[in-house]
């Protein structure tokens, strides 16, 4: 019955509806799929024995799924788009929380009722195949209120330190799996290519073999080294991490975005297979290698064409040469930019390769054009069968059949003393040192500051949690302001030296003051996300040069305390500070910064992006081809 009606779908007077009533009738003499699936499955079905062996499972269960509820698993929707009931009729594979989808109230127990509730419905199925549910922890659960969030990939990049981000993946999954969401779509292992891309923080380097080492502790610690992390057995599914996004994302060409008023993100990379090979492909080679569960796919185009439509490297290359396992899961309507069809589009992407849609709104019209895509035999049913069997065999390995639920017992590794201090020393590791010179010739380098000695605080980045944790904090764009818990960095500093001892003034404007103390200006980028932080100057604000102009006028020594997801172009009046410390964007744990600062922490951030001098200087391929000098160039970092 339902296979007619597909046919009714299909575009009359084509060619196509021909074939496609030809393939109707080949699926319905060859019995797949069922025409009437068994009602009830067999308590002893053999997938449901968690002690076969998983692709036994996978092969058993596949067998006993109809068109539509094999759709279904490939269809992941934003939880805001998913009404009471969607889970059950409509068999859905996946629900995300979108940059900011949290519930409300904004606590880990209503996040794990919530999921627990999507949980239900899809258990309550025909087939009982639970949900997965993923969402951006890509620096700690950071839309979670009051998670740890840690520094931001850039920060880590200047870390350097595998192990330490290995225990952050960890971490991370801890937080996140306490609100019933094994899923993160990080880390994103681009290779940035230019500062101007509002992504850049989210690149740990510029240099694809930092990104590879990085890429995989993460995912190794995230997954757990055995894909078990946080998980005793029946007490919660094993996490699963993303390796994103596939291919190329952070190697678009300024001012080819095709989307909104984005300049540069979701825009064209452009080179031939050995640059590919060498620059942007090693991530996915270690992600693969450390057992990375999924790869999601770049809004971007390579060689203009959109990578959710690049077969040749999606199926042929992921898959196939590199022997991924796992699913690829499409990024947020990806699919939909292939082609200004929809149906063309869906046609596209999934014979490329793409097994799960993150629709994310309209899944009812995904499912139906698929399945009158399968109808009209343009989507292969082997297609539809690898996607399905891909997604399947993810959620076996990962223990979701036998621990669908939140392990709340987690709940008390939420801002645990062990994961702020872990944050606060990757904050620490992550501070590169600049500029560090002697206001005069009898005197000594301004930094390590004298914890002893009275410190006066300016600038606008200084006492605000929003500023220092960026993009993808609380909201998708993040925002300025007291928006989770955490310690500021003029806090971290009063920490250190005592209130007493601390002058705070925003704009450095001071009624009093000792010429002879130190002033610390701290200022930053406002926060963003992907192309809305695409930004064509780099510049400071005018606000924050007037800061740090009239703390020089009226200190003897300043340092400047620089908070940004990427190199910016700091002009000679901030370049004039007797100390710079690039800061990146820290998160809540800003303790790190004052350790540094105060000479608690000998200072080993090296920077793992060129400095650049001026915008002109862009690309930074010509930092790398030697065409352009950098101001301070990739692995810089004073110590003492
Ligand atoms: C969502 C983000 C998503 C973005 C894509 C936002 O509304 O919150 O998660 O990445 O849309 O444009
Ligand atoms: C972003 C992805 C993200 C997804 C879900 C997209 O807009 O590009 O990085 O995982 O939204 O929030």
């Amino acid at each position: 019955m339902k296979k007619r009606r597909d046919v009714r779908f299909l575009p009359s007077a084509t060619r196509s509806a021909v074939f496609a009533c030809l393939c109707v009738l080949a699926l319905a003499a060859c019995g797949s799929p069922k025409a009437a699936p068994e009602k009830r499955v067999p308590a002893d079905a053999p997938y449901k024995d968690a002690k076969r062996p998983v692709e036994e499972r996978v092969a058993d269960l596949l067998s006993r799924m109809t068109l539509e509820e094999k759709i279904g698993q490939m269809t992941q929707l934003e939880k805001g788009s998913v009404k009471s009931g969607d889970v059950r009729t409509l068999s859905l594979g996946s629900v995300l929380s979108g940059g900011g989808g949290s519930p409300r109230p904004n606590t880990p127990a209503a996040w794990a009722d919530m999921i627990d509730g999507f949980q239900d419905e899809a258990l309550s199925t025909r087939l009982g195949i639970p949900v997965l549910y993923g969402v951006d922890s890509v620096h700690g659960h950071n839309n979670l209120r009051n998670a740890t969030v840690f520094p931001h990939n850039i920060g880590l990049g200047a870390a350097g330190d595998a192990e330490l981000t290995r225990a952050i993946g960890a971490a991370t999954a801890e937080e996140t799996l306490a609100t019933g969401i094994p899923w993160t779509f990080a880390p994103c292992v681009a290779v940035a290519r230019d500062p101007r891309w509002g992504r850049t923080y989210e690149s740990f380097s510029q240099d694809p073999l930092a990104v590879s080492a990085l890429g995989a502790a993460f995912i190794r610690g995230f997954q757990g080294a055995d894909g078990t992390a946080g998980a005793a057995p029946g007490t919660g599914p094993s996490p699963i991490a993303t390796a994103k996004h596939f291919l190329g994302d952070g190697a678009a060409r300024w001012g080819t975005s095709l989307t909104g008023n984005y300049k540069i993100d979701q825009g064209d990379a452009t080179g031939d297979d050995a640059y590919l090979r060498a620059a942007l492909l090693p991530p996915y080679i270690e992600a693969v290698n450390a057992g990375v569960r999924t790869v999601m796919v770049s809004f971007s185009s390579w060689n203009g064409v959109k990578m959710h439509a690049q077969k040749g490297l999606i199926a042929d290359l992921l898959k196939g040469r590199l022997g991924f396992t796992g699913f690829v899961v499409s990024d947020w309507g990806g699919m939909d930019q292939i082609d200004g069809d929809y149906y063309t589009a869906m046609v596209t992407g999934i014979n490329a390769g793409v097994d799960m849609n993150m629709v994310p709104y309209d899944g009812r019209t995904f499912i139906q054009v698929v399945s009158r895509a399968v109808a009209a035999g343009d989507i292969p049913m082997g297609r539809i069968d690898d996607a399905v069997s891909r997604i399947l065999r993810v959620k076996f390995e990962m223990g979701l059949f036998e621990a669908p639920k939140a392990n709340r017992a987690l709940a008390s590794t939420i801002r645990s003393a062990e994961h702020l201090a872990l944050a606060r020393e990757a904050v620490a590791k992550s501070q590169v040192v600049l500029k560090n010179a002697a206001p005069s010739a009898d005197s000594s380098a301004v930094l390590p500051l004298d914890p002893t000695a009275k410190v006066y605080v300016a600038g606008g980045a200084a006492d605000n949690i929003g500023i220092q944790c960026g993009g993808w904090t609380m909201e998708w764009q993040g925002r300025s302001g007291p928006i989770t818990e955490g310690t500021t960095v003029l806090e971290a500093i009063r920490e250190a030296v005592g209130a007493e001892n601390t002058s705070y003034e925003a704009q450095a404007r001071f009624a009093e003051r000792d010429r002879s103390a130190v002033c610390v200006v701290v200022v930053g980028e406002l926060p963003y996300a992907e192309g809305m932080g695409d930004s064509a100057a780099l510049s400071l604000s005018a606000g924050d040069i007037g800061t740090i102009e009239l703390a020089r006028k009226s200190f003897d020594r300043v340092v400047l305390l620089v908070l940004s997801g990427r190199p910016i172009v700091l002009g000679s009046e901030a370049l004039a500070c007797d100390a710079i410390v690039a800061s990146w964007l820290p998160g809540t744990e800003a303790g790190g910064v004052a350790d540094v600062l105060f000479g608690k922490v000998r200072p080993t951030g090296r920077l793992s992006f060129d400095w650049l001098k001026t915008v002109d200087q862009l690309p930074q391929d010509r930092f790398m081809s030697g065409a352009e000098t950098p101001l301070w160039p990739v692995g810089f970092g004073l110590s003492w």
